[in-house]
C-alpha cells in the first residue's frame, strides 16, 4: 500500500515540469529509505551530486549525514530522507517562493504515505518551512535545533527535532560536535516514548 503510493508519487515528481526546475534537472530527487521509518529527514534540495544520481545526500553534505546516522548506529536503510524541492536550483541557489509553493505537496504526500513520528528539518531552510506550515513559533535554528516540539494534527501527533544542516560542518568543523550531540539527543527520544515538550 504504501510502496504503491509512493511509485505512484514517484511518478508524478519524475515527470513534473510545474516550475523551471524540471526543465534543467538532470534527475528529480525523489528521497530514500524505510517507508516504515519513525524518522523522516528533510533537507533543503538537491545538490550537484544529488541531481548526477537522482539520490539525496550523496556528496559532501551527505558523507557527514552518513556519519552522523553511523554515530547512532542507523542505517540510511532505516530512516527515510527527503528534501523541500526535488529538483536542483541552478547553482545551488536558493530555493524561490513559487518553487517551494509547487514542489511542497509532494513532501507533503511523503509525509501522509510515511506517517513519521518525528520530522527532522535539516537546516535553516527546511525548519522555517516546516514550523511555519505546523503553526510552530519560529525561533532561530541556533536556539531551536536540538529540541523535541510536539505538535497535534489531523495525522495524530507529530514531533519535530530541527537540526543544523550537515552541509555547515564543511565549512564549520566545530558545528560537526553539535550535530552528534544532538544525533545522541535524538537517539534517546528514539528508545523512549516521545514525551518531552517544547513549544
Ligand atoms: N543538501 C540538501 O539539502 N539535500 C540534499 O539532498 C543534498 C544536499
Amino acid at each position: 500500500m504504501k510502496e504503491k503510493d509512493m511509485d505512484e508519487l514517484s511518478r508524478k515528481i519524475q515527470t513534473c515540469q510545474q516550475c523551471d526546475l524540471g526543465m534543467v534537472r538532470k534527475n528529480p530527487v525523489i528521497g530514500e529509505g524505510s517507508l516504515d521509518s519513525k524518522i523522516l529527514f528533510i533537507g533543503e534540495a538537491p545538490g550537484f551530486n544529488e541531481d548526477q544520481k537522482g539520490k539525496p545526500f550523496v556528496g559532501r553534505a551527505g558523507n557527514i549525514l552518513n556519519e552522523l546516522l553511523e554515530h547512532i548506529n542507523l542505517k540510511r536503510e532505516d530512516v527515510y530522507i527527503a528534501n523541500i524541492l526535488k529538483c536542483r536550483p541552478p547553482e545551488n541557489r536558493n530555493p524561490k517562493k513559487n518553487e517551494v509553493d509547487l514542489c511542497t505537496p509532494f513532501l507533503d504526500a511523503q509525509i501522509d504515505i510515511i506517517q513519521p513520528q518525528i520530522l527532522v528539518p535539516l537546516g535553516n531552510f527546511s525548519y522555517r518551512y516546516l514550523f511555519s506550515k505546523y503553526n510552530i513559533p519560529i525561533d532561530k535554528i541556533s536556539v531551536d535545533h536540538g529540541k523535541l516540539f510536539k505538535k497535534q494534527t489531523i495525522l495524530g501527533v507529530l514531533h519535530f527535532f530541527p537540526m543544523y544542516h550537515p552541509a555547515v560542518a564543511t565549512y564549520n568543523p566545530n558545528k560537526i560536535t553539535i550535530l552528534l550531540k544532538d544525533f545522541e539527543t535524538l537517539d534517546n527520544f528514539l528508545e523512549k516514548p516521545l514525551i518531552s515538550i517544547h513549544g
